[in-house]
């Protein structure tokens, strides 16, 4: 039967493990930010599922650092959920260290720098996606966010600003020089800050970047909606990890999807009507331990329209759902659509 080739043996290690810094996965991937989204339920629901790592929504560097915000539950990391990673966002280097180090101390296990957000009021200050038209501002502000904190510091970047050669050249340096520093991370969304969310994502050229920087760890991020998908975008383009985002909103399921299918066996068979009441009910328990009752109920939609993609009779469910105008009413409301088959 001869040697296992190195390749493989490469392949079976990335797969199994990732190291961002001195923080070790015991598998190669995590729940992405995801602003509005990613608070603590959401991300504690993630932990339960197998995520081992997950991430605030992305947070303004210069209100961050407030230490009135930071007492606010909200901003900190619950002790139940580590390791879980803050990501900032900023144009002042000072001030992104100054934050990094308020949320190291608060807990934060990682801290991630957001040049990726492609929202118009982000860019139009000059923030988050806009940066990856100035590869000197991003790397001052690793540069002093990695001097400040002792935690992993990762990038998150998407493959340029625009289509153009300049753009490309720009992200390029950016990954080259993060790279020659040793960054612990970068993850990269394959798609430019003008695509938003449209076209396809340049898988190829994450596994040319792969190629080129082996020694840099490489997260992909874009279009990762199922675990057969997903592992396969592992293996093919050699990226030593991926990071769920739209995939992972009202279906924490994905996660132990993705750790079946890394330990050989079969995705496990959707959720039954019962089971997805009980993951409803308990991501609205954790919501309401956040939020007062009224918002909660509101803030809670949004979750609902995607956990309603695996009810078999989807639109009535919704429906039913999102007509629930307080806490009892809503739990009702799940009773009648997923117990007492009324949807
Ligand atoms: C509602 C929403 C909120 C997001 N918030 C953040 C964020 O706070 N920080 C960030 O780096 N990316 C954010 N993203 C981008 C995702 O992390 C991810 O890179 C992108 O959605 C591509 O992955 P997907 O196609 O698998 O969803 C957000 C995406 C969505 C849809």
């Amino acid at each position: 039967m001869g040697q296992v080739p190195p390749y493989a043996y490469k392949k079976q290690i990335q797969l199994t493990m990732l190291e961002l810094g001195n923080l070790i996965l015991n598998v190669p991937f995590m729940q992405a930010p995801l602003s509005g989204y990613s608070d603590y339920a959401m991300r504690r629901l993630a932990r339960d599922f197998g995520a081992p790592l997950t991430f605030s929504g992305v947070m303004l560097a210069k209100s961050a650092v407030h230490p009135k915000v930071l007492r606010n539950p909200a901003f900190r990391p619950h002790d139940d959920e580590h390791p879980v990673g803050a990501q900032i966002l900023g144009e002042d280097p000072a001030t992104m260290a100054k934050t990094a180090v308020a949320l190291q101390d608060v807990g934060y296990d990682l801290i991630d720098l957001n040049f990726a957000c492609p929202t118009t009021k982000v860019l139009r200050r000059q923030r988050g996606g806009y940066l990856l038209k100035e590869p000197e501002t991003v790397m001052h502000i690793y540069d002093q966010v990695r001097e400040a904190v002792t935690c992993p510091v990762t990038m998150k970047l998407r493959t340029g600003f625009n289509s153009s050669q300049q753009s490309y050249d720009n992200f390029y340096r950016i990954v080259s020089e993060a790279s020659e520093r040793n960054i612990d991370a970068l993850t990269i969304h394959g798609r430019t800050v003008v695509q938003k969310f449209t076209g396809d994502v340049d898988w190829n050229l994450l596994a040319e970047i792969k190629n080129h920087f082996p020694k840099t760890t490489i997260i992909g991020s874009g279009d990762l909606f199922d675990p057969q998908t997903i592992i396969h975008r592992l293996k093919v383009t050699n990226v030593d990890g991926v990071s769920i985002a739209r995939g992972a909103v009202g279906n924490p399921w994905i996660y132990e999807g993705l750790n079946a299918v890394l330990k050989g066996e079969p995705v496990p068979a959707r959720p039954t009507l019962a089971e997805q009441a009980e993951v409803i009910r308990r991501h609205f328990k954790g919501i309401c331990r956040l939020y007062e009752p009224t918002l909660a109920v509101r803030y809670f939609r949004k979750f609902l329209i995607h956990y309603c993609r695996l009810h078999p009779t989807r639109k009535k469910a919704q429906k039913t759902l999102l007509a629930a105008k307080s806490k009892t009413q809503l739990l009702t409301a799940i009773e009648d659509c997923y117990v007492n088959g009324e949807a």
